[in-house]
């Protein structure tokens, strides 16, 4: 089949109509990689859905899309939202290509290098406060009820809707739903999107089973593993370093019917499964992408997941997007010699002999 954008191939399944000014990066369509190594060594098929190859880089640009389309559609001129980092890389990034303005509040040193060097670079005013996310967002949802801008946070629904592409895409790649997904949890607007996608797929009978949603937050940010909120969330994944998911009932909703579970992930465990899935597989995600494979490894190693089961590792944001951790995360530095032939054969001798 040949191209369509996005919002035309799944128009069925979302608001919008022929008449509507749908916008495009190529966002979607993103790659199911079937993990040969790790579905071996652990006994089950295991693919990656990697969020990363979306046009900035993270499966905001699904939801953004929409709400971003919405806001053109309905007149508005400005967008508005807080960020860990990924939603103001996408919300600049579309509304530079809507001739819209956009206005990004990110908490103070808590931001990838690249993800803020997305969100100046596509031309959005970047406020950052000596605050969290949570802060940020109870922020932009006062302001956006006084000023004439849009609220792209994944509280406005066409975000949700956007999302919930990628559980059609999964379905559509494999032919059936997969017996789990395990996804990445911060503010549960995505765990909200992927169990309404599946749901509303099986009631179009495009599918027969429903998957069992796996939830994983960062240990040091689990309010919904808890039950309470967190007033201070720390982890190194930065992407989902909330306290208050503003989706708490979607998510919880999504593990409950589903039969799945909302479980923990150590910033050791995360960092583990970032480096395996880039050396085993070949794949660079960010390291909050990477809390849905440590859940993985986790439910595995508790002997939760049945042998052969099909399990779907959704990795949000490429790996590109966090340099910095990449570089102090890997215990090895370049092998720095001479300009010339013999130095660097003898430097290839000496690492190729450990
Ligand atoms: N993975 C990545 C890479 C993210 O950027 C986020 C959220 C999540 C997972 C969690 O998704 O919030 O829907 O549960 N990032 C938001 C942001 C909060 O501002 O970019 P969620």
């Amino acid at each position: 089949m040949s191209w369509q954008p996005l919002l035309r191939k799944y128009q069925e399944f979302l608001p919008i109509n022929e008449q509507t000014p749908i916008l495009s990066l190529h966002e979607g369509n993103t790659p199911l990689i079937e993990a040969k190594q790790l579905s071996k060594e652990l006994g089950i098929r295991l693919f990656l859905k990697f969020e990363g190859m979306n046009p900035t880089g993270s499966f905001k640009d699904r939801g953004m899309v929409l709400a971003v389309t919405k806001a053109l559609e309905e007149g508005n001129k400005t967008v508005i939202c807080a960020s860990t980092g990924n939603t103001s890389a996408a919300a600049s990034a579309y509304a530079a290509s809507a001739g819209m303005d956009s206005i990004v509040v990110i908490p103070d040193a808590n931001i990838a290098l690249g993800k803020l060097a997305q969100a100046l670079t596509y031309g959005a005013k970047v406020i950052s406060i000596k605050g969290n996310f949570d802060d940020a967002l109870d922020i932009v949802r006062e302001i956006s009820k006084q000023e004439a801008y849009t609220l792209v946070n994944s509280v406005n629904p066409y975000r949700i809707e956007g999302q919930k592409t990628a559980a059609f895409e999964i379905v559509d790649e494999l032919g059936f739903a997969p017996d789990y997904l395990a996804i990445p949890v911060g503010n549960a607007g995505n765990i909200t999107a992927y169990w309404k996608g599946f749901k509303e797929y099986k009631e179009a009978g495009k599918m027969s089973s429903l998957p069992k949603m796996l939830g994983f937050e960062a240990e040091g940010a689990a309010a919904l593993v808890k039950g309470e909120p967190i007033l201070h969330p720390e982890t190194i994944a930065t992407a989902i370093r909330i306290g208050r998911p503003a989706s708490w009932n979607g998510a919880m909703n999504a593990v409950q019917e589903s039969q799945g579970v909302i479980d923990s992930v150590t910033d050791d465990e995360i960092l583990e499964a970032y480096q395996l899935v880039a050396r085993k597989e070949g794949v660079f995600v960010e390291p909050g992408s990477a809390a849905s494979l440590a859940g993985i490894f986790k439910k595995w190693r508790e002997g939760y997941l049945p042998k052969g089961s099909t399990v779907v590792s959704v990795l949000t944001g490429h790996g590109l997007k966090d340099p910095n951790i990449a570089v102090q995360t890997v215990n090895t530095k370049p092998t720095i010699v001479e300009n010339n032939y013999d130095a660097v054969l003898q430097a290839i001798q000496s690492l190729t002999e450990r």
